[in-house]
């Protein structure tokens, strides 16, 4: 796996020559395994085509904050939460003035503002423009801010000019940008992560199942994946969007999600087991839909096997990591389970409290171990799902 597999890269192209060498740029991150989306400013389609960067970035360049249509299918927020990052290369003397005012006058400014990822500048100027006290002033507060800059190279300029202020080589940008995501916590680990409800049929059209919604799992996944990992979803019944960076496999009941787990747990480094597997299958699945005169009244069940379980018996295993969904005696009953299936954690969370309950968007838990257990406050499902990986890293990996 490249560094920048799965990594999400905006491209912002600003008004320098040096915008040239922005294709290149592209070229570089997508051989890294990035998916780049370009950002043109008025002033960088001076000087590179839109035409080549679409082309090498097989996206559509986005360029205008006004654009409805744009704006419709991938408006100026959206572009703001996809990106794990954005460069601007090459960054103008203005558009790094632009940043310093928090202005957000075209799209490219205003998807920075709206950004809460890690902000890359290689500016590209004047030797003189380089040198000027507001340049320095302004590169040192974009510093504080926490943005990251590259240090122009040092030659002849398109102007004749000798000095500082070249755009930094392609290579040099791509390899400054790896960096960034090189410490990724589970960088080079595979994850295999189950998630949401099962579905067990009784006839053709009822079914026994539960009120998960995958949203819990849905996060781990984002979260693992923002750590480096390689994720492998499992996914049952689920009312939220699928991680399309993930490879999926899509099951619909308990004995489905059994075999898909086991058919691909083997070089799985950890195994998250964040799904409401049903316990018990009805014994036959009628043929035709039962009718209600039918003399059957009762559903007669038979046990699912358990995956959590299945995999913590396997001689070569993946660190396990196991939900329990409790609605009383919390710490007991996890405690339990992180016996009795002989896991490595078990996370515990309340299923009865409708605020951080299945179908909510926030999630309070318990982290525990034979070792004890550590409370993750209640928090976004997101945020909490990153706390867990982190837990997971810094005690097992
Ligand atoms: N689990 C599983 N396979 C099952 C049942 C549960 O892999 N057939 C996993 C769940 O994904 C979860 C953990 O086991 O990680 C605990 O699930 P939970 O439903 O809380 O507990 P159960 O083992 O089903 O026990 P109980 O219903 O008695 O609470």
């Amino acid at each position: 796996m490249s560094t920048l597999t799965n990594k999400r890269i905006i491209l912002g192209v600003s008004g320098s020559i040096a915008a040239y060498k922005s294709p290149d740029i592209v070229r570089r991150l997508q051989d890294l395994g990035a998916e780049v989306r370009v950002i043109l400013t008025t002033g960088g389609r001076e000087f590179v085509s839109e035409r080549s960067l679409q082309t090498v970035s097989k996206n559509k360049v986005h360029d205008n904050l006004w654009d409805s249509e744009a704006e419709l299918s991938m408006g100026h927020i959206e572009l703001a939460k996809w990106a794990d990052l954005i460069i601007i290369a090459p960054a103008s003397a203005n558009t790094i003035a632009k940043l310093c005012h928090g202005k957000a006058d075209d799209l490219l400014s205003t998807v920075i503002l709206a950004a809460s990822c890690s902000v890359m500048v290689a500016p590209s100027m004047n030797q003189q423009m380089y040198a000027s006290l507001a340049m320095k002033d302004n590169l040192q507060l974009l510093q504080k801010r926490g943005v990251r800059i590259i240090d122009p190279g040092f030659g002849e300029q398109a102007c004749g000019d000798i000095g500082e202020g070249r755009l930094a080589e392609p290579s040099e940008i791509a390899r400054k940008i790896s960096e960034i995501f090189q410490n990724s916590l589970l960088g080079g680990k595979r994850v295999l992560i189950t998630i949401g409800g099962t579905v067990e049929a009784i006839d053709p059209v009822r079914f026994l199942s539960n009120h998960s919604s995958g949203k819990m799992g849905m996060a781990l996944a984002y979260a693992s994946i923002q750590a480096g990992a390689e994720t492998t979803l499992v996914i049952g019944s689920i009312s939220v969007d699928v991680e399309n960076r993930a490879k999926t496999i899509f099951v619909t009941s308990a004995n489905e999600m059994h075999e898909a787990v086991m058919k691909n747990i083997h070089d799985q480094d950890l195994f998250i087991s964040c799904a409401a597997v049903a316990d018990y299958r009805p014994t036959k699945v009628s043929p035709n839909k039962i009718k209600k005169n039918s003399s059957q009244k009762t559903i007669e069940l038979v046990a699912n096997k358990d995956i959590l379980s299945d995999v913590c018996k396997l001689k070569n295993k993946p660190i396990c990591i196991g939900f329990a969904a409790e609605t009383e005696n919390y710490l007991n009953n996890a405690n339990q389970k992180l016996k009795n299936k002989n896991c490595d954690a078990i996370i515990l969370n309340d299923v009865s409290n409708s605020k951080i309950g299945l179908k909510s968007d926030e999630n309070e838990v318990y982290f525990i171990t034979s070792n004890g257990s550590d409370k993750i406050n209640k928090n976004t499902k997101q945020i909490v799902a990153e706390k867990i990986i982190n837990k997971i890293v810094k005690e097992f990996f």
